[in-house]
């Protein structure tokens, strides 16, 4: 083991998820406050530059104002070293937010009390199912009128298909609200008004048995309430089971009010004790323990151009191993080059601060000269695995291309292949046709503007995008003996093939792929990608 092993077991790594505006820039912001990396009276200025910045990445996301970008924040809480993953807004980037939950152990999902589940929290928690990771809840904006906390839990159960188990319990909410209800340690904890958080609040731990305190501070009707919802939860309700949690089959949920920094902290301290240190990662030589003497770290995302001053690319890695020093060699499996990681750097919203060293469950991001792409591995020089791919979200929309100045053909390739390379849309050309037309396939319509957008602005060329019917795409997997030439499919269907020349089929609906393995027996397609 690792002499660094308390550094690396200080660490825990999670995503924060929900639907644009349930609070998820708030409660991350709470998080930090507490963390003690701002202050309370910066936090309300901080807000909006903070916003700002982040969104400075990318021009579109100002037009739009969603968030389309991720970014990763660490703070120290308690003797922990967090890093909060933030995912992006948008479902049109679920693919992006998948390759984020990648890189984290567990995922916080933000709830809008007065909204429950809504359609981007159900669609970023298919994410996380497919990730099987452990999902901590979080019930927003308790200081408004609440959907019924009952009610609540039962939407997250039938529309997530995710048993729960409430941590604590809210006491009344809007103008009624009063704090919350601790399940273990059976006290109540009293909520006041911070005025949005831009004054220190008072809380009192009352003992559910101190009636009179009870009374007081509650008042008869809420204690009455209260008491009745408790026997009824202590009934009803999942009981707490770590494993669960851990295989995201339960999750714990908590209820507060980011915005004036309620059962901020209490949610921070029970879920620091619920989650996990930094996880073992799948190898192809088997699971590579966090806490091994030796680096190693791959690369779940790449962004260019995430700050006009520094027109570069970034390479973000999750160490998933040891300790990652700045002076230290290491080896790139996917390029087979011995190299120094350039510029490692921790990115704090839109700031950037060269780090030293860091360790397993750290996030950090390089500078990418153009030769890292999403799944790679980086080891140290003598180690012989690779981590698991990263799949590829298979497109769902089409487009040709039409490049609009002919001149500019190498500026054009060169960016629309930079593009693609960082995942954000996938390209492909005719089969065989001569034609170097360019396909593009995105998983999200969204993307079309992003890359139309991005072309002009970085890569100074105009393209217009003719839209195409199909929307299923197969891999061949046999490629090796199917002659792609002969293959006879359905008159809608068509082959092209992608950068590395392998041969694919788009089909403009379900059928066809039935209908084309029928007349081509022996051929076999596969719905995936794979990208290492
Ligand atoms: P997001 O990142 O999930 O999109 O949400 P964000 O934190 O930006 O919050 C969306 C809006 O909800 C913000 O208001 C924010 O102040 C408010 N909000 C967040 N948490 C709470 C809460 O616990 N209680 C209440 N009452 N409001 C909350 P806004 O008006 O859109 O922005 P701003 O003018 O406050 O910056």
């Amino acid at each position: 083991m690792a002499n660094y092993a308390n550094e690396i077991n200080k660490r825990r790594t999670f995503a924060i998820i929900s639907h644009p505006d349930a609070g998820k820039t708030t409660l991350t912001e709470k998080f930090l406050l507490y963390g003690g990396a701002i202050n309370l009276a910066g936090s309300v200025k901080g807000k909006a530059t903070a916003r700002h910045a982040v969104s400075d990445w990318m021009e579109i996301e100002k037009e739009r104002g969603i968030s389309v970008t991720s970014s990763v924040l660490q703070f120290n809480y308690d003797n922990y070293c967090i890093n909060i993953l933030d995912t992006p807004g948008h479902q049109d980037f679920s693919e992006d937010t998948y390759r984020t939950l990648m890189a984290a152990d567990s995922a916080v999902m933000v709830i809008d009390a007065s909204k429950g589940v809504e359609a981007q929290t159900r669609k970023l928690f298919k994410v996380c199912v497919m990730r099987k990771i452990p999902i901590f809840t979080f019930i927003n904006k308790m200081d408004r009128e609440a959907n019924d906390t009952f009610e609540l839990l039962d939407e997250i159960e039938k529309e997530l298909g995710i048993a729960t188990c409430p941590v604590n319990w809210p006491i009344g909410c809007g103008k009624n609200f009063k704090g919350v209800y601790d399940r273990e340690t059976q006290t109540v904890v009293t909520y006041s008004d911070t005025e949005k958080g831009t004054k220190e609040g008072e809380t009192s731990i009352i003992p559910i048995a101190d009636e009179e305190a009870l009374l007081a501070h509650i008042g008869a009707e809420n204690k009455g309430i209260l008491m009745d919802e408790i026997e009824l939860l202590d009934g009803a309700s999942a009981e707490f089971d770590l494993e669960a949690v851990q295989s995201g089959d339960l999750t714990p949920v908590f209820f507060g009010s980011a915005l004036t920094n309620f059962g901020v902290e209490i949610f921070l301290q029970h879920f620091l004790k619920m989650t996990t240190t930094p996880l073992p990662r799948k190898s192809d030589k088997g699971f590579i323990d966090p806490v091994e003497e030796d680096f190693s770290a791959f690369v779940f995302k790449i962004q260019a151009n995430m700050n006009k001053a520094h027109r570069d690319r970034i390479a973000f890695m999750r160490i998933c191993s040891g300790k990652f020093d700045a002076n230290m060699e290491v080896k790139h499996v996917q390029g087979n080059k011995v190299m120094r990681l350039s510029q490692p750097q921790q990115i704090m919203a839109s700031e950037r601060k060269i780090l030293d060293e860091a360790y397993a469950g750290d996030i950090i991001g390089v500078f990418d000269p153009g030769i890292f792409s999403i799944g790679d591995t980086i080891s140290m020089p003598k180690a012989q695995f690779r981590y698991e791919g990263i799949p590829t979200f298979a497109p769902e929309h089409f487009a040709r291309v039409r490049q609009m100045d002919t001149m500019k053909r190498k500026q054009f390739v060169k960016g629309i292949t930079q593009i693609a390379q960082e995942g954000a849309i996938q390209i492909f050309q005719e089969f065989n046709t001569g034609l170097e037309e360019i396909i593009v396939g995105v998983v999200g319509v969204l993307q079309f503007d992003v890359l139309k957008y991005r072309l002009e602005n970085e890569y100074n060329v105009e393209i217009r995008l003719e839209r195409l019917p199909y929307e299923h795409i197969r891999w061949i997997e046999n490629k090796e003996e199917v002659n792609v030439d002969r293959l006879t499919g359905t008159s809608d269907m068509k082959k092209v093939k992608d950068m590395k020349g392998n041969p694919l089929l788009l089909f403009v609906n379900p059928w066809s792929v039935g209908m084309t393995l029928d007349r081509n027996p022996g051929l076999q397609l596969s719905e995936f990608g794979k990208n290492n």
